[in-house]
């Protein structure tokens, strides 16, 4: 089966396809053969060693010195089941399931082998296997904050960076809580961002929103831009600050300003629990919460896929289809 690679940092070139052996499953694993993955900021994060401020030298440390020690990057896919275990009583051949493998990464691949107790669960039949790709990168972050800041129905949130992939399921995720939404993103996405649920957006490009006279009870950054010293005058008394992108200075500083301030500034990187993957099915199968899928690329065109992600502009995520299937005009290459 082919598999990318990636076994020293730097640009997409650094991505070659390489034959490697079959996996064949243990008892409690079920063989997936892939049907899309996707490129994500973490995996344009690790190829590069493109670390927030501060933690370059902790990231090679655990990444690998001098390339990745996982040189396999991708943490989401979709797929059809095409073998089980003797064990697994979850899945059986033919079901159509997606799944997160968080840091152990690993699915830029044609074939992967997962426990049947990881982060996997049956596709959500509405959505494609670009979209169901797509539910674990944004999808179990937001789940995994909002959890940790008690979002609750009524409250007023704003989500910095709200049309990315972590900030567009954000936005939904916020929605469906019963929270009121506003956006900011770039003039080009406010469209998108309200048809997901937002009822105001702000162009950060037009209007700073710590001056748009309103508070807020949660605010979610995830472009970086929103530190809790920009933050702490427009939230709400008791209000919490997400801060899913954060240097090592505003880590290492928010349990100081939670103490000092009354108000909870929530930061470090989101567990990885498995029922998320349940959540999202359930979440998706209703539909509060769809990924959007800006492009997508054929397997083949994955170094314009990282090369795209590297911009930081997309809108939601990048997905990769894997099976063969060309001719379809929408394809990037
Ligand atoms: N803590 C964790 O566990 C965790 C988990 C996942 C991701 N992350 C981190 O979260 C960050 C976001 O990830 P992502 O995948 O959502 O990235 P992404 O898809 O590249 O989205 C970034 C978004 O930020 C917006 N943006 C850029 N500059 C901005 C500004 N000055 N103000 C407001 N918005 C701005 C962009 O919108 P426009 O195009 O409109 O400018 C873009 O849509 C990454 O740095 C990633 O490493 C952390």
């Amino acid at each position: 089966m082919r598999a990318v690679v990636c076994t020293r940092y730097g640009g997409p070139e650094v991505l070659e396809f390489r034959e490697q052996v079959m996996p064949t499953p243990g008892p409690d694993e079920v063989l997936v053969r892939l049907r899309a993955t996707t490129v994500t900021s973490a995996d344009w994060r690790i190829r590069t060693l493109s670390m927030p401020r501060g933690f370059g030298a902790i990231a090679r440390l655990v990444f690998g010195l001098h390339g990745p020690r996982q040189p396999i990057l991708g943490s989401e896919l979709s797929g059809d089941v095409v073998a089980v275990g003797a064990k697994v009583s979850r899945f059986k051949p033919g079901d159509a399931v997606f799944a997160f493998t968080g840091a152990r990464l690993g699915c830029h691949v044609e074939y992967r082998c997962l426990a049947q107790d990881d982060a996997i669960a049956l596709k959500p039949p509405g959505l494609s296997y670009e979209q169901a790709a797509a539910l674990g990168f944004g999808g179990a972050t937001m789940l995994d904050f909002f959890r940790r800041a008690g979002l609750k129905a009524g409250e007023k949130i704003l989500v910095n960076g709200a049309s990315g992939a972590v900030g567009t399921a954000a936005v939904q995720l916020a929605k469906h809580a019963g929270a009121r939404v506003t956006g900011v993103c770039s003039r080009a996405n406010a469209d998108l961002v309200k048809s997901l649920g937002a009822e105001q957006v702000i162009d950060y490009t037009a209007r700073d929103f710590t001056e748009a006279g309103a508070t807020y009870d949660v605010i979610v950054d995830t472009a970086g831009t929103a530190p809790f010293a920009r933050c702490a005058p427009v939230l709400a008394a008791g209000g919490r600050l997400l801060l899913v992108l954060a240097d090592l200075p505003a880590l290492a500083a928010a349990p100081w300003h939670s103490l000092r301030s009354g108000q909870r500034v929530i930061a470090g990187p989101a567990a990885e629990r498995t029922d998320y993957a349940e959540q999202l099915r359930g979440l998706a199968a209703i539909g509060a919460f769809v990924p959007v899928v800006d492009r997508t690329y054929p397997f083949d065109a994955i170094r314009a896929a990282h090369a795209w992600v590297a911009q930081g502009h997309k809108r939601g995520n990048i997905a990769i289809r894997i099976e063969p299937d060309e001719g379809h005009g929408n394809e990037v290459r």
